[in-house]
C-alpha cells in the first residue's frame, strides 16, 4: 500500500516511534495524520508541526479506541492505516504488582483487540485496510528483566499474525513492527531492566518510521529495523535450549533490577 493519499491513525503519536511516523506520513503526502496520544499536549504539539490534527485516547479502554475512529470517518471519510503504536514498559517478573500486569496487557495487548474491532468492519467492507502493530523484537525473543513485557509483546505479535492469516484474502495487510532499542523516551528512562544494554546498539526513531513506510509499500508482515533480529529468531527456533542458554549469559552480564 501507499501512503499517499491516506487517511493514518498513530497512537502513541506525541513522542518516540510515533512522533516519527507521523511526520514521515505527514512527508510521504498522505490525506490526514491523525495523532493520538493520552499526552495531549505532546500530540497536539506533533500535529501543529505537521499540520495536522490530534485527537486523545487511552488505547487500554475500548470507548476511548471506538471513539477515536468513530471521529475520524466521520471526519475524514474513513480510517486507511490504523498505526497501533503506544505501549509501555515496566520492570519485574513473577513478583510484579498485578496491576503492571493488567496495565500491560491492556496497553500492549487489548489497545491491538480495540482497534481491530473499532476498524475491521469499515476496511472489510471497502476490502482494503492496513493496520500496522508496534510490537517489539521481544515478542520474538524476549524481555531481560521485564515478564509483562516480553509475554505482553508476544501475545500482540500472536494477535498480529492471527488477523495477517484470518483476514488476508480479504484484503487487510496487517505488519508487526519488531524492533531492538529504539532512542526514546521509553529507552532512555530504562523503565524497565535491560534497557540500558539496548542502548548500545540502539537506532533513531526516523529510521523505523523509513522503515515502516517500505515495510508498508513492500506489505511485509514482519518489520525489523535491526535486521540481525531474524537471525536471533532463527536460532531460537532452531535450537530452543541452546538459545535460552546464551540468553542466560546475557542476563548474567546485563545489570537488571531486581537481582543484583
Ligand atoms: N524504544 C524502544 O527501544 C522500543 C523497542 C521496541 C518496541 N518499542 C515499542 O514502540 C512503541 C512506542 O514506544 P516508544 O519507544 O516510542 O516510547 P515513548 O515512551 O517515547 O512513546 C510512547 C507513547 O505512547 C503513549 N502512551 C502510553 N500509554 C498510552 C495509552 N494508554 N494510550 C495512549 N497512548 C499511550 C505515551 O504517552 C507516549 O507518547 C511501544 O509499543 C514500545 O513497546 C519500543
Amino acid at each position: 500500500m501507499q501512503i499517499a493519499g491516506k487517511v493514518v491513525i498513530v497512537t502513541g503519536g506525541a513522542n518516540g516511534i510515533g512522533r516519527a511516523l507521523c511526520h514521515r506520513f505527514a512527508q510521504e503526502g498522505a490525506k490526514a495524520v491523525i495523532v493520538s496520544d493520552i499526552d495531549v499536549q505532546g500530540s497536539q504539539q506533533v500535529a501543529s508541526e505537521i499540520k495536522s490534527v490530534s485527537i486523545p485516547a487511552n488505547v487500554g479502554q475500548e470507548r476511548e479506541v471506538a471513539r477515536l475512529v468513530e471521529t475520524v470517518t466521520k471526519d475524514f471519510g474513513q480510517v486507511d492505516i490504523f498505526c497501533s503504536n503506544a505501549g509501555i514498559g515496566v520492570a519485574g517478573g513473577e513478583e510484579a504488582p498485578d496491576a503492571d500486569w493488567q496495565r500491560s496487557w491492556d496497553v500492549n495487548v487489548m489497545s491491538h483487540v480495540f482497534a481491530a474491532r473499532a476498524v475491521l468492519p469499515q476496511m472489510l467492507e471497502r476490502k482494503e485496510g492496513y493496520l500496522v502493530q508496534t510490537v517489539s523484537a521481544a515478542g520474538l525473543l524476549t524481555q531481560i528483566g521485564s515478564a509483562p513485557y516480553a509475554v505482553t509483546k508476544h501475545a500482540a505479535l500472536s494477535f498480529a499474525e492471527w488477523l495477517s492469516i484470518t483476514y488476508g484474502d480479504r484484503g487487510i495487510r496487517v505488519s508487526a513492527l519488531c524492533p531492538q532499542g529504539v532512542r526514546t523516551n521509553m529507552l532512555r528512562r530504562a523503565e524497565f531492566a535491560g534497557g540500558a544494554f539496548l542502548l548500545d546498539t540502539a537506532i533513531e526513531p526516523e529510521q523505523v518510521a523509513g522503515d515502516v513506510v517500505k515495510g508498508i509499500a513492500d506489505e511485509k508482515f514482519l518489520i525489523l529495523p535491526h535486521p540481525e533480529v531474524a537471525k536471533f529468531f532463527q536460532n531460537k527456533a532452531n535450537d530452543y535450549d541452546r538459545w535460552i542458554r546464551g540468553l542466560r549469559k546475557l542476563q548474567a552480564s546485563t545489570q537488571v533490577l531486581g537481582t543484583k
